[in-house]
């Protein structure tokens, strides 16, 4: 881990990786600012970390895929002058059939994973760059290496942004500032059920896949300047990489193609809706699925912390 009574900004702190990061960096000395859509969650978030670990927390309600949200979030960026460590997180999945849906999640997508990451890492280096050192972690993800036909706009934002922290990390690296492409395979958030999909019920895959928050944001942060800017937490996620980088691509597109499904199915077929409040922002899925993996995931992580 890195300098401690510092700054770290964690966007999508509100869940899963996001608020896992935060909990692990509070512990360890660090200040937060933290940001998500959901002030109830960051708030209760935000009061759990300062009485455990009375370090300063600022939360900040923003829908990163809306412009007017993140040109506000920038200007809490630019008051901060002693940000070390950003963590560029916030993000979601989707399993829409691209030719069918709307247009709406995919520009959702670009704009979260692409445009808010980048324009916050602009406006945060110049001044990492002026304190001669820092951090930038961007969340990609294991899929950036697994094109397929259920996730046109994941796995290409995902692999866009292990291209450009490879790009940062060598223009930074002299600078001292550290980057990484952190690229989880299966972790256990509510991910997945924010997209109306549940993880396979195989003993197996679920031990062999699955990772807890915990794992991969200790991963991440022991792995953080260390020699590899790609971080894959997780032995045989490592492997399966490995294996489809040396497999003819001509043979991987044809298990793609035949097996997209193996690892999900639904878990519920509500329909979609804008208006309605208890659906999940971007999928429209039952909030109260959602809730009952998050409570899964929590409970989990949990048990890994406390080991
Ligand atoms: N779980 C996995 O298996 C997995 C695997 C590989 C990579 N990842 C990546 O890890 C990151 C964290 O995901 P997670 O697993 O922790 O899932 P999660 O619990 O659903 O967390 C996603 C976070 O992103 C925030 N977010 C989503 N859309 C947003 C928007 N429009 N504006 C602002 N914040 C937004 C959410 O906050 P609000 O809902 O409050 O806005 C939430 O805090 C994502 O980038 C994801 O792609 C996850």
């Amino acid at each position: 881990m890195i300098n401690k009574h510092k700054t770290a900004i964690i966007t999508g702190a509100s869940s899963g990786i996001g608020a896992t990061f935060a909990k692990t960096l509070a512990k360890d000395g660090w200040n937060l600012i933290l940001t998500g859509r959901r002030t109830d969650k960051l708030t209760e978030l935000k009061q759990r970390i300062v009485l455990l670990y009375q370090v300063s927390v600022q939360t900040f309600t923003a829908d990163l895929s809306v412009n007017e949200d993140l040109e506000s979030f920038l200007s809490v960026i630019d008051k901060n002058t002693t940000i070390e460590l950003l963590i560029n997180n916030a993000g979601f999945g989707s399993i829409d059939n691209y030719f069918k849906s709307n247009f709406l999640n995919a520009q959702q997508m670009l704009n979260v994973h692409i445009t808010a990451s980048t324009k916050i890492v602009h406006r945060v280096t110049p001044q990492m760059i002026e304190n001669g050192r820092g951090a930038i972690i961007n969340l990609a993800s294991l899929s950036a290496f697994f094109p397929g036909p259920k996730s046109y706009y994941y796995s290409s934002t995902k692999a866009f942004m292990i291209t450009f922290s490879e790009c940062l990390h060598i223009d930074l690296f002299a600078k001292n500032i550290k980057v990484q492409a952190l690229c989880p395979g299966f972790t256990n958030t509510a991910f997945h059920s924010r997209q109306g999909i549940t993880r396979s019920k195989s003993y197996i895959l679920k031990k062999l896949l699955w990772r807890s928050p915990q794992q991969v944001v200790n991963k991440s942060l022991k792995s953080l300047g260390k020699r590899n800017v790609i971080c894959i937490p997780g032995f045989f996620n490592r492997l399966i990489y490995t294996s489809i980088k040396i497999m003819p691509k001509s043979l991987y597109y044809k298990l793609a193609a035949r097996n997209s499904d193996i690892f999900f199915k639904p878990i519920d077929q509500q329909p979609i809706s804008k208006a309605n409040p208890l659906l999940s922002p971007q999928t429209g899925r039952s909030q109260e699925a959602v809730s009952s993996q998050e409570a899964l995931a929590d409970s989990q992580e949990a048990a890994v912390e406390n080991r």
